[in-house]
């Protein structure tokens, strides 16, 4: 069995010591997500309904779908700083720190979500099954898991650029380089200029990440049995259709399907 990169994502600088500009490092557009997740599940759930985000980080999405859409959300993740940072973002929530491949939860959901990278760190297949024996568990029947990474088939997804950008607090100058190490694993390199504007203090960190490569038929395979894929899309926009070789993500809207619970 391969080596698991939770134990990776655990160490990262970004979910520890740089936690306080996960946000302004990461450059998400996180009101288009929640929209996006908030379409989906008021198309499939209803309308206010109970979601779980898996690996919730520190609760971007959580905050908006409480905050802008009224459900209720309930957010895990592994790294006690981030679930703090999650907790001061959104106190109508609750978050629980908890590792995703040892889900104990008594409360049923009818959505769980899982953004970003947080599904390639599962990286063998111990790791998948218990994740998704825990996910198909801890859904009511029928409810629906909807899995975003990242499209790393599509051409040019390797390379090395630069961004920027600043808050009140502090100005992040970030280079970084992606490349395939392995066969499936990508590793990309982040080097962090921060200073902070209210010292004009000035760091420099230094960060790896190492995620699995996952395809569509891959998750396809993976997820027969627990999971019917309803849809696939390309992007957050629910007319953005998946194209192997063109879409930025690879986001899968699955119908629990499994009853060997509970
Ligand atoms: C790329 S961040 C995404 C965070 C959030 N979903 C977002 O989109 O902002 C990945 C998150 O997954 C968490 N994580 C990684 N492996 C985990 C595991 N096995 N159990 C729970 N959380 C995990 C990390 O601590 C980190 O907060």
């Amino acid at each position: 069995m391969g080596k698991s990169l939770v134990e990776h994502a655990r160490s990262k600088l970004l979910y520890n010591e740089l936690s306080t500009v996960y946000d302004l490092a990461a450059f998400h557009n996180t009101k288009r997500e929640a929209a996006f997740l908030n379409n989906i599940v008021r198309r499939y759930c209803g309308k206010s309904i109970k979601i779980l985000d898996l690996g919730c980080g520190v609760g971007r999405h959580v905050e908006l779908l409480h905050r802008l859409y009224d459900h209720s959300v309930t957010g895990i993740d592994i790294s006690r700083r981030m679930v703090a940072l999650a907790r001061r973002r959104c106190p109508g929530c609750s978050f629980r720190r908890m590792d995703i491949r040892k889900i104990r939860l008594a409360k049923r959901f009818d959505a769980a979500i899982c953004m970003w990278t947080t599904f390639n760190y599962l990286s063998n297949k111990s790791d998948l099954n218990r994740f998704l024996d825990g996910v198909a568990r801890v859904l009511s029947p029928s409810g629906i898991f909807i899995l975003d990474l990242k499209n790393y088939s599509k051409k040019g997804a390797w390379c090395c650029y630069s961004r920027e950008s600043a808050d009140k607090n502090y100005r992040i100058r970030l280079f970084i380089e992606k490349k395939i190490i392995k066969r499936r694993i990508n590793e990309a390199i982040y080097v962090y200029f921060i200073r902070d504007l209210r010292n004009n203090r000035k760091f420099l960190a230094l960060d790896q990440e190492l995620n699995k490569i996952y395809g569509l038929r891959e998750v396809r395979s993976i997820t027969r049995g627990r999971f019917k894929v309803l849809k696939v899309f390309g992007d957050y926009n629910t007319d953005s259709k998946y194209e192997a070789r063109r879409s930025d993500r690879l986001i899968l809207v699955m119908r629990n399907v499994n009853d060997k619970r509970r």
